[in-house]
């Protein structure tokens, strides 16, 4: 009987360790999984190949090229400010402007989905040209 319960703490004790020693090897990747995601640099913004052509499709769709250059989009027009160029991009300011217009510029929020509008954003500023 006290045999029993040792070997019952032993293995308890065992399996407390194997868990310790599991877990620094998960942290660092759910660390560098939440370091990408929310990465607001433009270096490091990227898209993938469908997520560009569904974006040049939403940005000739929706007109902005007739207010806005940016060149991979083949959008020229002069009202608002180029994105080609324009260092001032952030994702989260591009998400923010399309979502909620800003003095001339219209509101998307109710025409494109929030998913539509963050691969936008994205695209916008991992293909804008420096
Ligand atoms: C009718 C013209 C017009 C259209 C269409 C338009 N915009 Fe704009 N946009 C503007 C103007 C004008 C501004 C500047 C607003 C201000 O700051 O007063 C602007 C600002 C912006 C900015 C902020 C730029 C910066 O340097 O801060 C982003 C990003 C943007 N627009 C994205 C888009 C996207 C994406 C679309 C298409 C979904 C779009 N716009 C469609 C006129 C337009």
């Amino acid at each position: 009987m006290v045999l029993t319960v040792q070997s019952f703490a032993k293995l308890t004790l065992v399996l407390l360790g194997s868990v310790a020693l599991a877990s620094p090897s998960l942290t660092p990747m759910a660390q560098d999984h939440d370091h990408s995601a929310h990465s607001g640099e433009a270096g490091q913004v990227t898209v993938t190949a469908a997520e560009a052509e569904a974006s040049r499709t939403l940005f000739s769709q929706y007109g902005c090229g007739s207010c806005h250059v940016l060149a991979d989009a083949n959008g020229y027009g002069s009202i608002g400010p180029a994105f080609d160029g324009n260092d001032a991009l952030s994702v989260e300011h591009v998400n923010q402007i399309i979502s909620e217009g800003q003095g001339a510029m219209p509101s998307f929020g109710g025409m494109v989905s929030e998913e539509e509008i963050e691969t936008l954003s994205r695209y916008i500023v991992a293909k804008k040209a420096d």
